[in-house]
C-alpha cells in the first residue's frame, strides 16, 4: 500500500501525475526519505535526468529509454508499448524528450507506434531551453528499406511547428524517399546502416545528445556497436506472456568478454512501477563515471 511505503512523504498533490519515490541515488540506497512530488516544471527529473555531453574521444551521448514488463516482454498483447506503460513512465519519458537533441528511433517502431514528427512535451519548454537545448526537437529514423509512413514522408501531415524527420539510410532507401528533402536523408552505406556514420552525421549538426526511444533492433545494434551510453529502463508491474520480443534483438548472443556490467545510477518507484538510470560499459575502457 502507498500510504505504507517507507520512503512516501504526504504531500499535497498538484495534478494527477504520479508522486515518484526516490530509492537509490548515485548507486546506494538513499538514506532520508524522499519523493518527487508532481512537478509541471519538473525541475527535480531534470537535474535526475540531465542529458551528460558526450564522453572525449566520443562524438555524441547516446541514451536509450525502454519499457519491459517483469516477464521481460517489450510490448503487450496489442503488439505497442503503450499497452505496458503509464503515468509515471511517462512523466520520466517526456523529461527525457525535453532535455535530448535529437530523439533516434527505428523505422520498425515508427510504423508499429505511428511516430509524426516531435514537439517539445507541453510545459516543458523552459526546462528545455535552460538546458540549452535548441527550440525545436529533432526526429532522427534509422531505416533501411526508405519505407516510411505517409505521416513522416507527406509534409503537409506534419504536425505545426515540427521539423521534417532525418532519415538515416542507404542507397536502396534513399532511392524509395524522392521527393523527400534531400538535405534530410542522410545515406550512411549501401546495403546497411552504418550505425557510427549515421552518429556522426548527427553531431555534424549538433545532435550530439541522443535520445534512442527503440525499438528492440536498433537498440541490438546501438548495444553490440557500443554506440549506447546509458540505459533508462522502466519496469512495469505486469506479467504478459506471449510472444512479445525483448528490449534487445540480436541474432547472436553479445560478446560477454570484456564488457563490463552496467552501473546503477538511480533508481525510482512508483505504485510498484521502478524506473532506473543504468550507465552502460564499454569493452576494454573504465567504467563512466
Ligand atoms: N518496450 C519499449 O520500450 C519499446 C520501444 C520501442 C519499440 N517497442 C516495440 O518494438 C516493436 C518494434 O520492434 P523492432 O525491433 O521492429 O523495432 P525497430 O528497431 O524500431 O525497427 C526495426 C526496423 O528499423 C530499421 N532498423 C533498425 N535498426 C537498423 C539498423 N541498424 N540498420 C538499418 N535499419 C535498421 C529497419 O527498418 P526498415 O525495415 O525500414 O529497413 C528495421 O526493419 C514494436 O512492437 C514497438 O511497439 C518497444
Amino acid at each position: 500500500m502507498l500510504a505504507d511505503h517507507p520512503v512516501l512523504d504526504v504531500q499535497p498533490v498538484p495534478d494527477d501525475r504520479p508522486v515518484l519515490d526516490f530509492l537509490v541515488a548515485d548507486g546506494a540506497p538513499v538514506e532520508e526519505a524522499r519523493t518527487i512530488a508532481p512537478d509541471p516544471d519538473e525541475a527535480m527529473l531534470s537535474v535526475l535526468y540531465a542529458h551528460p555531453a558526450p564522453e572525449p574521444g566520443r562524438r555524441t551521448w547516446v541514451r536509450a529509454n525502454m519499457v519491459t514488463t517483469l516477464d521481460g516482454a517489450a510490448t503487450g498483447a496489442d503488439g505497442v508499448s503503450g499497452a505496458i506503460n503509464d503515468d509515471a513512465d511517462y512523466r520520466v519519458f517526456r523529461v527525457l524528450r525535453a532535455l535530448a537533441d535529437v530523439v533516434l528511433v527505428g523505422a520498425g517502431t515508427v510504423r508499429a507506434e505511428g511516430y509524426t514528427p516531435l514537439s517539445v512535451p507541453d510545459g516543458l519548454s523552459d526546462l528545455r531551453a535552460a538546458a540549452g537545448r535548441a527550440p525545436a526537437i529533432e526526429l532522427a529514423i534509422v531505416s533501411r528499406s526508405g519505407d516510411l509512413p505517409g505521416q513522416i514522408t507527406d509534409l503537409d501531415q506534419h504536425p505545426a511547428g515540427t521539423v521534417p524527420p532525418i532519415v538515416l539510410t542507404t542507397t536502396s532507401g534513399a532511392a524509395n524517399l524522392r521527393g523527400y528533402p534531400a538535405d534530410r536523408v542522410v545515406v550512411t552505406g549501401d546495403t546497411d546502416v552504418d550505425l557510427t556514420v549515421a552518429l556522426d552525421a548527427l553531431a555534424d549538426r549538433g545532435l550530439v545528445r541522443v535520445l534512442a526511444e527503440g525499438g528492440p533492433s536498433l537498440l541490438g545494434d546501438l548495444v553490440d556497436g557500443q554506440h549506447l551510453d546509458e540505459l533508462c529502463l522502466t519496469t512495469s508491474p505486469l506479467v504478459v506472456g506471449g510472444p512479445a520480443p525483448r528490449i534487445v534483438r540480436t541474432g547472436d548472443y553479445l560478446q560477454r568478454e570484456g564488457r563490463p556490467p552496467a552501473r546503477l545510477v538511480h533508481l525510482l518507484h512508483s505504485g510498484g512501477v521502478l524506473l532506473a538510470r543504468w550507465h552502460l560499459g564499454r569493452a576494454g575502457l573504465p567504467d563512466h563515471t
